[in-house]
């Protein structure tokens, strides 16, 4: 199907000062699994088990940017972007998740860093995209606090070391997907199904967060921000069950990272989400509102499709035994729009909605960057060698569109890196979802930049050229 949005010749102006990057993160595309003294994560365990992941794949070679990086960096700057997010591997960094320290997974870090400025491009670094060292899931992982200190350890350590040329940091990516995805539904490593352990988890990674953030000030690291995919969550029908079903899906998406966050205190519709939720939940301690609100310099928004919620049966009859997933609300896509390969639906308005909407409901929110939007496609090499993304430039447009519009209409956005720079392994779905403004062969490792690179690129250049 062929996009059906119209498409208007001229494209409003961003703000002179706006950002333009593309995105990655470390399992996804580095490979290398077992070079240079790192350690197995969660995700190296996962992928190993079997039937977890779409045709037994694994991250140990992907894009082999570990040692194509300096290609990757080449890509990047004739891209002409400002900046460039990645993702720190923490168990490069620290294999057993505390002890020894690695000094060549620093080091590996160190050469990027520098090699971006030297190109011209200004590096993001994300601290936790989802690789927990697998020494520290034995002992109970995101579960127990302990994690959280260790996590906290490992970012003074990253910063102490780089916290001079990168320009901004984000703790943690999309905290919901290792808490719900990773405990509660078990889809994601560590690919478990607990209620409580679910909830614990999420906590547990807020305050990591909060340590993160004391030890990057105190290491003198520059902007501070975390990375979440808060959603836009729209009811089936006005029936006020679906309603109901909304306000407890937004509970477990949204108000468990931002209430917290933002508004200082705890989600305000979480006992009627969690019917068996305590009172006063044992891993909460006194003082930690205070730590996971302290003042950030921005927030990340991941944003992709919106979301459909309708009321539905709590499949576990005995509420003790529920997921924390299980909150009776069943999500679907919209059918009445394209879909991407994900199956996603094609809204860009939706990200309009999202961001007025966060803008409201929380008039504590720092200024937003986009740290994540694409789409993945069912891309082609024609036979002239290009790859014609037709689809995706379509997507990219509408999208950048709509948020240049959103920012006239005065939502704070500062800046917007595409997903992804690469196609690469796209979690639970593996390789055949490819979200790369540039194909990967993953025959050869070649990278060939499609028609949305090309698209991309002029469109930084003319706003270059505009201000
Ligand atoms: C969000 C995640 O941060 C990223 O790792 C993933 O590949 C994209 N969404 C696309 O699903």
């Amino acid at each position: 199907m062929t996009t059906t949005t119209p498409r208007p010749r001229t494209f409003p102006r961003f703000p002179a000062g706006f950002r333009f990057g593309a995105a990655t993160a470390a399992y996804q595309i580095e490979g290398a699994h077992a070079e240079d003294g790192r350690g197995p994560s969660i995700w190296d365990t996962y992928c190993r088990t079997p039937g977890k992941v779409a045709e037994g794949a694994t991250g140990d070679v992907a894009c082999d940017h570990y040692h194509r990086w300096p290609e990757d960096i080449g890509l990047l700057r004739d891209l002409g972007v400002d900046s460039y997010r990645f993702s720190i591997a923490w168990p490069r960094v620290r294999p057993l998740g505390d002890g020894p320290l690695n000094p060549a997974g620093l080091d590996f870090y160190e050469r990027l860093v520098d090699a971006l400025l030297e190109a011209g491009v200004s590096p993001s670094a994300t601290l936790y995209h989802w690789d927990l060292p697998q020494a520290l899931e034995d002992r109970g992982g995101w579960r127990v606090r302990e994690t959280a200190e260790r996590f906290a350890e490992y970012a003074g350590t990253v910063a102490e070391r780089l916290g001079d040329r990168v320009e901004r940091w984000m703790t943690l990516n999309e905290p919901y997907c290792s808490a719900f995805l990773g405990y509660g539904l078990g889809r994601h490593a560590p690919g478990v199904r607990e209620g409580r352990g679910a909830l614990a988890a999420a906590h547990h990674l807020l305050v990591g967060h909060g340590l993160a953030v004391r030890a990057l000030r105190a290491a003198g690291a520059r902007e501070i921000g975390i990375t979440l995919n808060p959603d836009l969550l729209l009811p089936a029908t006005d029936s006020p069950a679906d309603i109901a079903a909304v306000r407890r899906a937004r509970t477990v998406h949204n108000d468990v990272w931002l209430d917290p966050l933002f508004a200082g205190r705890y989600p305000l519709h979480e006992r009627e989400t969690w019917e068996t939720l305590a009172e006063d939940p044992p891993y909460r301690l006194d003082g930690d509102l205070e730590l996971i609100g302290a003042p950030l310099d921005f927030v990340g928004i991941n944003y992709y499709r919106p979301v459909t919620v309708r009321d539905a049966p709590r499949n576990e009859p005995d509420p003790a035994a529920r997921t924390a997933v299980d909150i009776g609300a069943a999500e679907s896509w919209r059918t009445d729009v394209r879909h991407t390969t994900m199956g996603w639906p094609v809204v860009p308005g939706a990200l309009t909605d999202l961001l007025t909407g966060l803008s409201r409901d929380y008039p504590g929110l720092p200024p937003i960057f986009i740290t994540e939007n694409g789409s993945s496609e069912a891309d082609e090499v024609s036979a002239d060698g290009a790859v014609h993304d037709e689809e995706r430039v379509a997507y990219l447009h509408d999208h950048l569109h709509t948020l240049a519009d959103t920012i006239a209409a005065g939502v704070d956005v500062r800046g917007y890196f595409v997903w992804s720079l690469l196609d690469n392994f796209e979690w639970a779905f593996g390789y055949d979802r490819r979200f790369g403004v540039v194909r990967v062969d993953y025959d050869t490792l070649e990278r060939t930049p499609k028609d949305s690179y090309h698209w991309y690129r002029k469109l930084i250049a003319e706003h270059r050229a505009a201000h």
